[in-house]
């Protein structure tokens, strides 16, 4: 327990931290990778390069210290990091040093500022927050591993089949090697997957939601390949899975994670909105709220540049056709004329409200998001503009999460 006088330090000088943050966590990396360079094994040096795992991390110890006496209320937010942790494999002496090097680069760009009560009051915090975290990976950890068909840490499988879905969407089918069952999960949870490029000095860890219907004997990835754009490279792992995995090739997967599903016992009609390869949770849900058969409609919107990079759609179209339920339409912004003969193509642009306004029919229903961050705010922000509670607003972004709702 922290005394009174420690969380008061804690919190007058969350403030002072977060100016200094991004050098601070800048120079907490530097010197935790040149020390423990066999953590570069387990974090995405894509996010590091981008400067989004930095923001990711500190932000959350900052948001952890201000409500370091009632951390019960951010529960949320550190669970959805829990899975990730989960996935990724991390342990408790990982925390330790996670801990030193934070604290040493507090007091190194602070200086003289960092006094003693200062680091001591940083030091204890940061115990009571990676005790949290551990707590709860650490039932993580038990569930993953107990449940039937689940494991602990990285399992091997073997590409039973690879699909092109669209220009350059790819699917992989993945059946564990030892030929064991594999663990059930909710639709709109991931896998981790690691793998060791030939050419590359560390193993690359990514997660990828799971696109295909739970219940099978395989999982089932949906990954784009990700060129790069202007400075930035085109994707490690997206690149190595489309040009090197091969059906029969192997490769690591830790069990299902997350927390982006769907709402247990809610009735109300649901609208699914992807944005380019965010579609791949939505394919899942959709699959299971059609199963589910529960009456209720489901709304499936769609945005992508054109039918070319339109993965699932003739699979889409055909469950729209067969279930009234199901209502779909899809938003291209680069539209073939091929597309326009499509029967749920239905805007030439990007979505906006009124558009959202014309094809949902009841705004008071459960919204599913999903695609890159542009996208998920301009989404969000129209939706908030139609009066969509943002209870009801359920996403999940590609890379760190970060936060939608205005600060
Ligand atoms: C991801 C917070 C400790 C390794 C994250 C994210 C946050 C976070 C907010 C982003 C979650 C997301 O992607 O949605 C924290 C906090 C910690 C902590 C507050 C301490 C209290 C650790 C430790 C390790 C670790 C001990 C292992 C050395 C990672 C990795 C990722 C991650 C590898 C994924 C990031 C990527 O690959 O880009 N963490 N973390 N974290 N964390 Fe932690």
């Amino acid at each position: 327990m922290l005394s009174e006088h420690t969380i008061r330090v804690i919190k007058s000088t969350v403030p002072v931290l977060e100016v200094h943050g991004e050098a601070i966590t800048r120079h907490f990396y530097e010197t935790m990778f040149t020390a423990h360079p066999e953590l570069l094994n387990i974090f995405n040096h894509a996010n590091q390069k981008q400067g989004r795992q930095q923001a990711a991390l500190a932000n959350m110890v900052y948001t952890a210290a201000l409500h370091i006496d009632n951390l019960s209320s951010i529960l949320p937010a550190v669970r959805q990091v829990a899975h990730k942790h989960r996935s990724l494999g991390i342990v408790p002496e990982q925390y330790v040093i996670v801990g030193t090097y934070l604290l040493q680069a507090i007091k190194d760009v602070l200086g003289d500022a960092a006094t003693d009560e200062i680091i001591t009051a940083w030091g204890e915090a940061y115990n009571v927050i990676a005790d949290a975290f551990i707590g709860i990976e650490q039932d993580m950890y038990t569930e993953a591993e107990n449940q039937t068909g689940g494991w602990e840490g990285f399992r091997t499988f073997k590409v039973a089949k690879k699909v092109q879905e669209s220009e350059i969407i790819t699917s992989f089918y993945l059946v564990p090697d030892d030929g064991q069952p594999i663990a059930s999960y909710e639709p709109g949870q991931y896998i981790s997957i690691k793998i060791k490029p030939e050419a590359q000095s560390f193993t690359q860890i990514r997660q990828y939601s799971l696109s295909d219907t739970p219940g099978k004997p395989h999982y089932r990835i949906s990954v784009k390949r990700e060129r790069g754009v202007l400075e930035r490279p085109d994707g490690v792992i997206s690149t190595y899975l489309h040009d090197h995995i091969e059906e029969g090739s192997l490769v690591e997967l830790s069990a299902p994670a997350g927390d982006f599903t769907l709402i247990a016992d809610d009735k109300r009609p649901v609208v699914l909105l992807s944005g380019g390869v965010g579609l791949t949770p939505m394919i899942s849900m959709l699959n299971t709220l059609v199963n589910l058969n529960e009456n209720r409609t489901i709304t499936f919107l769609h945005a992508s540049p054109n039918g070319q990079s339109h993965a699932f759609r003739d699979y889409v179209d055909s469950l729209a056709k067969r279930n009234q339920g199901v209502k779909a339409y899809y938003c291209y912004t680069q539209p073939e004329d091929a597309d326009r003969e499509n029967e749920y193509f239905h805007k030439e642009g990007y979505i906006d409200a009124i558009w959202l306004r014309q094809v949902i029919d009841e705004l008071d229903s459960t919204y599913y998001l999903c695609g890159p961050v542009s996208f998920m705010r301009a989404v969000y922000t129209e939706l908030q503009a139609l009066g969509v509670a943002a209870d009801n607003i359920h996403y999940e972004f590609f890379g760190p999460k970060a936060s939608l709702s205005p600060a």
